[in-house]
């Protein structure tokens, strides 16, 4: 069974959908914010305020490349992590599937706080919009595109990748 990997912008929804399509499939669940903080042993925040971006990207690639090797999980990524062609040939080359939760942006920006140390990749409202319009076509990249309204419990958004994971399945 090939491993899931959800991926979309912060506040997307990933880590909950991911715990409950995990529950559904019968399947672990690995975030990988929490892969890199392990590794590192300390937090997403402080590796971008003391090492910087890039080791920060260094490190969640060798967890990503990590995660091949494991066997009927579902990976919640983190929102940068779809956007670097090493990752994304990582995944597939894994034979992982990638699915991303595509919500309309006034529904991420609601959900999103203002810049916060805890989310350092958030900026101003139309900072963030510029980001989220750059990395869309990235996510866009995913094997499944699994469009959503904000309104759903991660409960039915796992029901609904579950279902969009069927179909392609058997379109294949
Ligand atoms: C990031 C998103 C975060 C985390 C890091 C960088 C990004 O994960 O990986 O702060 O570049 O969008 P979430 O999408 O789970 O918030």
């Amino acid at each position: 069974m090939p491993n899931l990997y959800l991926v979309g912008f912060m506040g997307a929804g990933k880590t909950e959908v991911g715990r409950a399509l995990a529950e559904r499939l019968g399947y672990r669940f690995v975030d990988l914010d929490a892969m890199v903080e392990e590794r590192l042993g300390v937090s997403v925040q402080q590796v971008f305020a003391d090492l910087g971006e890039a080791a920060f990207r260094r490190a969640e690639t060798a967890a990503l490349r990590s995660t091949v090797a494991l066997d009927r999980v579902v990976v919640a990524t983190g929102g940068g992590a779809f956007c670097s062609a090493e990752n994304r040939d990582i995944v597939r080359r894994g034979q992982g599937v990638s699915v991303y939760l595509d919500l309309p942006w006034e529904v991420l920006e609601a959900r999103l706080p203002g810049p916060s140390p805890e989310r350092p990749k958030l900026g101003r409202p139309e900072e963030n919009r510029r980001l989220f319009e750059e990395r869309r076509p990235h996510y866009a990249a995913a094997t499944i595109i699994v469009r959503l309204s904000g309104e759903e419990t991660p409960a039915a958004m796992a029901e609904m990748v579950d279902r969009a994971l069927v179909e392609t399945t058997c379109a294949t």
